[in-house]
């Protein structure tokens, strides 16, 4: 019999809420959700990478499909003004969940967090950077920010630098203070790594990168989902983060920015929805956020997404935090318990809810195909973050990573599973 745990949310209630978590897999994948027969109970532990949706929100989607959907912004028909009013209030929603004072004007969706980034990289970076100006990253961002300042500086002849990462896998707060200096006009830093589930001190980079007159763009993909997050108290210029991590759709992202600086900033895409005046010579912008979201915005995970926050609210996110933080610790200290395991990042008790590692002599892919026929989902590669691989001398590595529903059981058949892999390769 199972002995009945205590976690700070109340997990079998939540649980309840998201039927998938009921699934048998292993059977034929070219129909999904069919030919569970002969297959084993899921353990989902992937949710860094994408976290399950409940039925409060797939129910928020059904009814806009079902009962109001239709074009925003554009129409005074009944449909399009209900659209209207609960995407425009979606904004309001997200603004107040990572304490944006400035409501709807400081918030504007993207897809996810990376086109958040690019949107700063593209209509920032490119018109206010140049040769002699320097843009700081540190050894543990996703490719999302990695890859985008890194190109974004080579277009504009200004440098990219790194924040080293020590062995412990956190920022070398001494290397900082060298490398952000007068050249500096941005400091790009991930508020929890995905690969280390290190939490950064934002805060003092974002203190860093002011009295030097940098902006700071922290990348909240990993944070938002997992703990409260205050984008004032923290001071960030700019914050983003992707609605599917959050028990919300995929498809939605947002970013944050101060008002006076997403003012200032040239538009990312053009098109319909986000202008005021077009004539043939020139065009003139729409008012905040909607000269940052061209097009036919994504209106129904717009609803989806606060559907998630108004769920994860009732949760309470310092309790979401606390569960995190309870698993990922007993993780840690799960798979501490071996010697042939190594394990990246800072120790159990200070990380987010995530724990990467490798098993000595089985290749991080072949470990999660052993896991996955006993139905632990887990990820196994370089988790966008190969420069950080490249630096901790793996080429890929296996995480698990824990959402609200997930158990301590959840994580014992994850370790289970690892002495099958034993017993396979020794
Ligand atoms: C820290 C971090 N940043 C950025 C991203 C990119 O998120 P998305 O793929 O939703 O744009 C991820 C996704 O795994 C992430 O973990």
């Amino acid at each position: 019999m199972e002995v009945q745990e205590s976690y700070p949310v109340d997990v079998d209630s939540l649980r309840a809420d998201f039927p998938i978590l009921q699934r048998k897999v292993g059977g034929d994948i070219s129909t999904p959700g069919e030919g569970d027969d002969d297959t084993v109970p899921l353990v989902y532990l992937d949710n860094a990478a994408t976290s399950h949706t409940p039925d409060q929100v797939v129910d928020a989607i059904a009814d806009y499909y079902r009962e109001y959907n239709s074009n925003v912004h554009r129409g005074i028909h009944h449909l399009s003004q209900e659209a209207s009013v609960a995407y425009e209030e979606a904004h309001d929603r997200v603004a107040e969940f990572i304490g944006a004072s400035g409501g709807r004007e400081e918030v504007a969706f993207t897809k996810n967090t990376t086109e958040a980034m690019n949107t700063v990289a593209y209509a920032w970076g490119l018109d206010e950077l140049g040769p002699g100006d320097s843009v700081v990253l540190t050894e543990m961002e996703h490719h999302a920010s990695l890859v985008t300042w890194q190109q974004i500086a080579k277009r504009t002849g200004a440098e990219a630098r790194y924040i080293r990462i020590d062995e412990d896998g956190r920022l070398d707060m001494e290397h900082a203070k060298e490398l952000i200096d007068d050249s500096t006009k941005m400091v790009s830093v991930v508020h929890i790594s995905n690969t280390l589930g290190t939490v950064n001190p934002v805060s003092d980079l974002a203190d860093m990168a002011h009295d030097v007159g940098a902006y700071i763009f922290v990348d909240g993909a990993q944070s938002v989902p997992t703990r409260p997050v205050d984008v004032e108290a923290i001071d960030a210029d700019f914050y983003a983060f992707s609605g599917h991590k959050m028990c919300g759709p995929t498809g939605i992202g947002a970013l944050y920015g101060k008002r006076d600086l997403l003012d200032e900033m040239q538009p990312y895409h053009y098109g319909g929805s986000m202008i005021r005046r077009v004539t043939f010579d020139d065009a003139t912008w729409e008012d905040l956020p909607w000269k940052f979201e061209a097009g036919t915005p994504p209106i129904a995970q717009g609803v989806g997404l606060a559907a998630a926050i108004e769920y994860l609210d009732d949760i309470g996110m310092e309790n979401v935090q606390a569960h995190e933080e309870l698993l990922a610790e007993y993780a840690y200290d799960r798979l501490n318990e071996f010697d042939d395991i190594e394990i990246y990042g800072p120790p159990g008790d200070d990380r987010g809810g995530l724990v990467s590692f490798n098993l000595d002599g089985v290749h991080a892919h072949d470990l999660s195909s052993i896991l996955n026929e006993q139905g632990v989902a887990i990820r196994a590669g370089d988790h966008c973050t190969q420069p950080l691989h490249d630096k901790l001398g793996a080429a890929a590595s296996t995480r698990a990573s824990f959402y609200i529903y997930n158990t301590k059981a959840e994580v014992d058949k994850l370790v289970d599973g690892l002495e099958v892999a034993r017993d396979l390769f020794a």
